[in-house]
């Protein structure tokens, strides 16, 4: 069990360590002269191009990678993109047909809400193109396309380098039928990619400097509540983040799109309440400030996440990591590491079992 950890006290922290690898082999063998190709996946272009709507499909973790692949691709395609909970898509009759691309998430591929969804929009004519990691599972086999990711095994409850190619998938996805579409020319799509390829160093330096994150779960360990915000893409990657948290160190977590605080949220703030706020997305940061100023002015214990070079006064945050990425679209995926740290550090400071957190299971195969 130990030389299986490979040094790491946790399946979890290891996890986490891999995915620079887990990137490189997800990403690499689908470039051909730097731009996404699929062939060996033997998928067409033409999935790419029947469609006049997408329907992502998933359940925990793989359904937050989906927010984020809708929060990316549907202002470049410009067509509807819907990110849907897959045990809420079987019983609410979907708006799904043979125009239709569903893009089915799962780690396992027998997640059987999941699988329920697939048979579903099979059945309604769609086309399902699933992004899984266990070669072979029931959802790869039923799909009518297969794009693997290569994590590897992943033993830990909480998903970590799962999350972390579900993501780079969607992006070559994404930049894929942006092509098909038009909307990208070639040096369009190259430089997205090298742009994806830059995000590795990046997780890279941030699993390289991780003493600051242990004071930030130090403060995270002692409170009953916490709040993820973010506007956009952010907040997408909050929910992530806050659903790591929850799992791992049953501390009750909610994310919310930074806008809504006020409309409720911000009565649950009170003295050292901690928030994590994201704010790496440069057409709305001003705006998410200013909602951080409000949450930190009634006593919030601010934890901020922006790019390098922000600007940062003692009024915005108590806590401040920034993300080697300059490009709004690519902060995912550094963003990712740190609140998986985050939850890690915070579950082992409460000394909770971090691999196998009560009432959770790796693989959900009842309904
Ligand atoms: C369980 C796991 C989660 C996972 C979810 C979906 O709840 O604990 O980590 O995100 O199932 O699993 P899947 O295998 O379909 O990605």
């Amino acid at each position: 069990e130990a030389a299986k950890k490979n040094g790491y006290p946790h399946y979890m922290l290891k996890e986490i360590h891999e995915q620079p690898e887990a990137l490189r082999n997800t990403i690499l063998p689908r470039l051909r002269e730097g731009i996404p190709d699929f062939s060996e996946d033997e998928i067409p272009d033409e999935l790419f191009s029947f469609c006049d709507k997408i329907a992502i499909v998933a359940c925990g973790t793989a359904m937050y990678a989906g927010m984020v692949g809708k929060a990316l691709i549907e202002p470049i395609i410009k067509i509807p993109v819907s990110v849907n909970i897959a045990s809420e898509f079987r019983y609410e009759n979907p708006l799904v047909d043979a125009r239709t691309l569903v893009i089915v998430i799962s780690q396992s591929g027998e997640t059987i809400d999941t699988l329920a969804a697939l048979h579903l929009s099979k059945e309604r004519g769609a086309k399902v193109l699933s992004v899984v990691n266990v070669k072979g599972s029931t959802i790869a086999r039923e799909s009518d396309y297969v794009f693997y990711t290569h994590a590897g095994p992943e033993i830990a409850v909480a998903s970590t380098k799962a999350y972390m190619v579900q993501l780079a998938s969607l992006y070559l996805i994404g930049c894929r039928m942006s092509m098909v579409r038009g909307k990208f020319s070639q040096k369009d799509a190259g430089e997205f990619v090298s742009r994806l390829l830059d995000t590795i160093p990046a997780v890279q330096k941030i699993l390289e400097n991780k003493a600051k994150l242990k004071t930030a779960a130090s403060i995270l360990a002692k409170a009953k509540d916490a709040f993820f915000v973010g506007r956009g893409l952010d907040y997408a990657f909050s929910l992530e983040g806050s659903l790591k948290l929850k799992e791992i160190s049953y501390i009750h977590a909610e994310a919310y799109a930074a806008g809504e605080l006020k409309h409720g949220t911000i009565a649950l703030i009170e003295e050292n309440t901690p928030v994590i706020a994201v704010a790496t997305q440069d057409h709305i940061y001003g705006k998410t400030i200013s909602n951080i100023k409000e949450v930190k002015a009634r006593g919030a214990f601010v934890i901020l996440i922006t790019k390098q070079h922000a600007e940062i006064t003692d009024d915005i945050c108590d806590m401040h990591f920034s993300v080697p990425v300059p490009h709004d679209r690519f902060t995912v995926f550094p963003v990712a590491v740190i609140l998986q740290l985050l939850a890690y550090y915070t579950s082992d400071m409460k000394g909770l079992n971090v691999d196998k957190p009560r009432n959770l299971a790796k693989s959900v195969t009842v309904e």
